[in-house]
C-alpha cells in the first residue's frame, strides 16, 4: 500500500506500441500519463519541491508559484496538494481549458496570461515568456516560492535516477531513446544514464518541423500544434554533448500517430507523444533493435480541436 500519492510517481509500465509496426526494430514506450497528475511532470516536480524543502527554502506553509503549460502544474499542484503548500499557476490563455480546470481540482490558483502574438492551442516562445514574468510578479509580491522548472537543473536529476535507471532495468538491450524536449529534463537527463549503461546508445532530440531551433536551423514555425515542446529556445540546461541526433516531426504526423495511439493501442495521449512515436519508429527501423520513447501525457489535458487532425 502506498503511504500517499507521492509514492506512486515514477516507475512506470513499459508498453511495446505495435501499431508503430517499424519494418525492424521495436518501439517500447515508458506509460508517463499514469503518474497522478497525467504527466512525465509530476516526477520533475516532485524533486523539485522536495529538495526545496529539504535545503529550507520552502517553509511550512510557504505558497508556491508557476509558469506550466500544464504539466508542470499538474504535478506541483498534487505535490503540493499532499505536502500542504498552496500553488498557483501561471498559464498562457493560449493552453486549453481543461488545463485549468485540472489543476482547480486539485487545488491549485490558476492565473491566465494573455497570449502576446499566439493563438489558442499554439503557444508561442513570447506568450510562454509573459508567463514567466507573472510568475515572477507573484514571486516577489507574494513570497511564494518560484519553482522556475527551465532553470533548475533538479528535474534533470529526477530523470536520470528515474526514467533512465527505469530504463536501463527493463530494457538492457536498448538501442536507441527518442524524446522531444521542453526543458529537455527528460531527454538529457534520460540519455545521460543511457549512456553510462552503454555509450553506444542513440540519443534522439525530437523537434517540431520549422522549429528545429536544437537542430541549429532557423525558427520558421513558432506555432506549431505539438503543445509543450518546441519553444524555439535552447534550454539553459541543455546538454549538446548527450545527444546523438535531431529528428523533426510534422504536425501532421504527429497528430496521425496521436490518433492512431488512441485509437488502436487504448492509449489516449498528448500530441507530444504522437511526435516522440513517430521518431521511434524511425529509429527502430535504422537501428534493427529496440528503442524506448516516452508517452509524455494524457489527451484528457486537450480539447477537441488541439487533437483534430
Ligand atoms: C506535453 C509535454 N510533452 C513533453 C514535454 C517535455 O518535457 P521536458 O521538459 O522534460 O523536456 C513537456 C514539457 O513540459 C510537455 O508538456
Amino acid at each position: 500500500m502506498a503511504a500517499n500519492i507521492l509514492d506512486l510517481i515514477g516507475n512506470t509500465a513499459l508498453v511495446e506500441i505495435q501499431c508503430a509496426q517499424p519494418k525492424r526494430g521495436a518501439v517500447l514506450a515508458k506509460a508517463e500519463f499514469l503518474n497522478p497528475g497525467g504527466s512525465i511532470k509530476d516526477r520533475a516536480a516532485l524533486q523539485i519541491i522536495k529538495q526545496a524543502k529539504e535545503r529550507g527554502e520552502i517553509t511550512d506553509g510557504c505558497s508556491v508559484v508557476e509558469m506550466t503549460s500544464g504539466n508542470m502544474g499538474a504535478g506541483l499542484a498534487v505535490v503540493c496538494g499532499v505536502m500542504g503548500h498552496p500553488f498557483i499557476a501561471t498559464m498562457s490563455s493560449g493552453n486549453s481549458p481543461e488545463r485549468a480546470t485540472m489543476l482547480r481540482g486539485l487545488g491549485a490558483q490558476v492565473v491566465k496570461v494573455a497570449q502576446v502574438n499566439g493563438s489558442p492551442g499554439q503557444v508561442t516562445g513570447q506568450d510562454i515568456a509573459a508567463a514567466v514574468d507573472e510568475a515572477k510578479h507573484i514571486a516577489q509580491t507574494q513570497g511564494a516560492f518560484y519553482v522556475d522548472q527551465f532553470n533548475r537543473v533538479e528535474g534533470f536529476d529526477a530523470h536520470y535516477s528515474g526514467i533512465g535507471a527505469e530504463i536501463v532495468a527493463d530494457v538492457p538491450n536498448i538501442m536507441g531513446f527518442a524524446a522531444c524536449v521542453g526543458t529537455g529534463a527528460t531527454l538529457c537527463g534520460a540519455a545521460m544514464r543511457l549512456k553510462e549503461h552503454n555509450p553506444d546508445v542513440v540519443c534522439v532530440a525530437v523537434e517540431p518541423a520549422g522549429a528545429e531551433v536544437l537542430a541549429g536551423r532557423p525558427l520558421v514555425k513558432p506555432k506549431h500544434r505539438i503543445q509543450g515542446i518546441g519553444y524555439g529556445v535552447i534550454p539553459p540546461h541543455w546538454h549538446a554533448e548527450m545527444i546523438d541526433r535531431y529528428d523533426a516531426v510534422t504536425d501532421e504526423e504527429a497528430l496521425e500517430m496521436t490518433a492512431r495511439l488512441g485509437s488502436q493501442e487504448g492509449l489516449y495521449v498528448g500530441v507530444s507523444s504522437g511526435a516522440n512515436v513517430v521518431a521511434a519508429t524511425r529509429l527502430a527501423e535504422e537501428l534493427g533493435g529496440a528503442v524506448v520513447t516516452v508517452l509524455c501525457d494524457s489527451g484528457l489535458k486537450y480539447s477537441e480541436c488541439d487533437l483534430a487532425q
